[in-house]
């Protein structure tokens, strides 16, 4: 009978996708983890040449990670504007099995670039939100389960210490059950003028989806009650290049417990205020005559800096900073390394990959595929990384808001029986 090597090397990362996020978290948090041995060779892959030269040449990265490489697919020599949208398809099938794969392409892909790397047989850590379907979340958590295979989808906002106090605190009863809230996330205007004019048009995607996934996500984090009907009204308006999208989202979140919370999102915070963007949450909770509450002002958290330049956020000379989400600071070796808890997600992701395999390593292949769904079942019920088991509710939201914003905000019920589905709300 076959079995898997004794000793495991670090496992080789293949990025699938080249664009902002892989810039400002992915490769500096892969790139830090090959360096201090906890990740093997990288691969980036984009749709053509240009953003992996962006990479390659980004002064941010040069100077804080000196010497490290990726190789880049398609080569640098391609003309920038060759098109090589099944490339990924190519690099997947010549892998060795059970590598990771960071899934970093826009939401509306992430479906079928997942399906692949799990056949494939690659361990996957997919950026938010994993798909915009439940019945794909699904199809993937049956996939992945079918062969052993981790789904780690990259909720950053659960590693903020902030999210895990309030996690451990509301579950030992400090302040009540969740009644009534409000969460906002406002992302900077210059992301109209970026690749984000091609993509988040009207018929693909909104802020509610793009972003207010990840406080609906916190708040289902941070009390464990699924969301059972929601209501999403968006404003739409044009991108530079002409595009038709919603720029801004208003939500009302049903519970199962009849609490609310409303959600506001949008691509249009000032470039030169100073909040880099505007994001924070609150909670009001009812106790015994009493209540309780968590506040989150997450967009400022006391650190303000005055520029010479204009090098802020948007090109402002005054900011917030955040020093919790992505910074790079000195470290003890060359250059800089990342901190905070958009690099602790993807290194848990990616290191959750790992002792997975360390912990099958040398076993036969069918009893290290018996232990690879324990450890992965282990996963799913301790509920901090973020899993197509434990996180699904997010994809039932996602459906439903996109009927919901569509339908200029009619309700749409999340019902888990006989299965999880939406429905769209019959007004009598
Ligand atoms: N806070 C967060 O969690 C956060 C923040 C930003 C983005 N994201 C998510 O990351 C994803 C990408 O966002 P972004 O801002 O980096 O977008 P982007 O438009 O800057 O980059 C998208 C990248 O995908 C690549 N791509 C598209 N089709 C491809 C294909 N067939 N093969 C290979 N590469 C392909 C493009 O070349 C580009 O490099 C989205 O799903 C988004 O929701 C999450």
């Amino acid at each position: 009978m076959s079995t898997i090597p004794k000793t495991c090397d670090p496992l080789n990362v293949l990025i699938i996708g080249g664009g902002m996020i892989t810039h400002d978290l992915i490769l500096p948090s892969v790139w830090h983890l090959q360096r201090t041995g906890r990740a093997g060779k990288i691969t980036v892959c984009a749709l053509n040449s240009a953003p992996l030269r962006a990479l390659k040449e980004s002064a941010e990265l040069q100077q804080a990670f000196p010497g490290r490489e990726f190789e880049a697919s398609p080569a640098l020599s391609e003309p920038p504007d060759r098109m090589f949208p099944a490339l990924y398809k190519e690099l997947l099938a010549r892998r060795a099995p059970r590598q990771a794969v960071v899934v970093a392409v826009p939401d509306q892909f992430h479906y079928e670039v997942v399906k692949e790397a799990l056949g494939r047989d690659q361990h996957v850590l997919c950026v938010k939100p994993l798909v915009l379907k439940y019945d794909h979340a699904h199809e993937i958590e049956q996939l992945a389960r079918e062969r052993g295979l981790f789904v780690g989808v990259e909720y950053h906002k659960r590693f903020d210490r902030r999210s895990l106090m309030a996690k451990r605190g509301y579950a030992l009863g400090h302040f009540g059950e969740f009644a009534m809230g409000e969460a906002k996330l406002i992302e900077p205007y210059y992301y109209r003028h970026s690749n984000f004019q091609n993509w988040f048009t009207c018929d693909k995607t909104d802020p509610f989806v793009y972003i207010g996934c990840h406080y609906v996500d916190l708040v289902y984090f941070i009390t464990g009650l699924k969301p059972v009907a929601l209501s999403v009204s968006g404003v739409k308006g044009r991108f530079p290049n002409g595009n038709e999208g919603y720029l801004w989202s208003n939500g009302r979140v049903r519970y199962e417990n009849g609490a609310l919370l409303s959600v506001t999102d949008g691509l249009g915070y000032p470039d030169l205020a100073a909040g880099s963007n505007d994001q924070g949450l609150l909670m009001y909770c009812e106790g015994k005559n009493v209540n309780g509450m968590i506040e989150h002002r997450d967009n400022d958290r006391g650190v303000r800096y005055s520029y010479l330049e204009g090098i802020g956020c948007g090109g402002s000379h005054y900011n917030y900073v955040s020093p919790d989400f992505y910074r790079l600071v000195p470290w003890e070796g060359p250059g800089f390394k990342p901190v905070g808890y958009g690099y602790e997600s993807v290194a848990a992701n990616l290191e959750a990959m790992a002792r997975i395999e360390t912990e099958t390593a040398g076993l036969s292949e069918k009893d290290a595929l018996v232990r690879r769904r324990e450890l992965i079942a282990g996963i799913d019920r301790q509920g901090l990384l973020a899993t197509p088991a434990n996180s699904f509710i997010n994809e039932l939201v996602v459906e439903a808001a996109r009927l919901s914003i569509i339908a200029d905000g009619v309700w749409v019920d999340i019902r888990y029986e006989p299965k999880p589905h939406v429905a769209l709300r019959q007004i009598r």
